[in-house]
C-alpha cells in the first residue's frame, strides 16, 4: 500500500502561481493513486489518470522554466536538468506500465509524489527566493485550505 501524498504549508514557496499549480499536482497524484488502488480499477481510468497527471507537469515545469527566463534565473541550468531528468524517469516507467510489467501507476504516482516534494523543499523554494526579490508582485497568500481554481 503507497502511502497518500499530501499539501502542507512547509511545501508552500509563496508564489501564488506555482504554488496553485503544485496544490493541483499534488490533487492529481492522489487521484491517480485513488483510481489505482481501486478493487474494481479500469485500465482505461488509470492510464487517463496518468496522462492528465504527466500533462499537467510538463505544463506546470512550462511555468516555472518560463519565469527562470523572464526573470534571468543565474540557477537556470540545474533547475531545467532536474525537469528533465524527472520526465525521463517518468517517460520509461510509464512505458514499463504499457507494456503490462510490474511498475504500476500507484509506484508512478508515488515516485512523483515524493521526487515532487524534494523538489519543491528544495529547488523550488530557491527559485521562488530569486523571485521574491525581483518580482513581488508574483507573491501570493497562499497558506491555507484555499480551493483549487
Ligand atoms: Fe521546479
Amino acid at each position: 500500500m503507497t502511502a497518500m501524498i499530501e499539501w502542507n504549508d512547509t511545501l508552500a514557496v509563496g508564489i501564488a502561481e506555482i504554488d496553485q499549480q503544485h496544490r493541483k499536482l499534488i490533487e492529481l497524484i492522489q487521484h491517480l493513486q485513488s483510481v489505482d488502488a481501486h478493487p474494481d480499477r479500469e485500465f482505461a481510468l488509470v492510464e487517463q489518470a496518468l496522462d492528465e497527471m504527466v500533462a499537467y507537469t510538463m505544463y506546470h515545469f512550462g511555468t516555472e522554466e518560463r519565469l527562470m527566463e523572464e526573470y534571468s534565473y543565474p540557477q537556470d541550468v540545474g533547475h531545467l536538468a532536474q525537469h528533465e531528468r524527472f520526465l525521463s524517469d517518468v517517460t520509461n516507467m510509464m512505458e514499463s506500465f504499457m507494456a503490462g510489467s510490474h511498475v504500476s501507476a500507484g509506484d508512478i504516482g508515488q515516485y512523483l509524489g515524493n521526487w515532487l516534494i524534494q523538489h519543491i523543499q528544495h529547488t523550488d523554494q530557491q527559485l521562488a527566493a530569486w523571485l521574491h526579490e525581483r518580482a513581488p508582485y508574483l507573491l501570493g497568500a497562499t497558506h491555507g485550505s484555499r480551493p483549487l481554481e
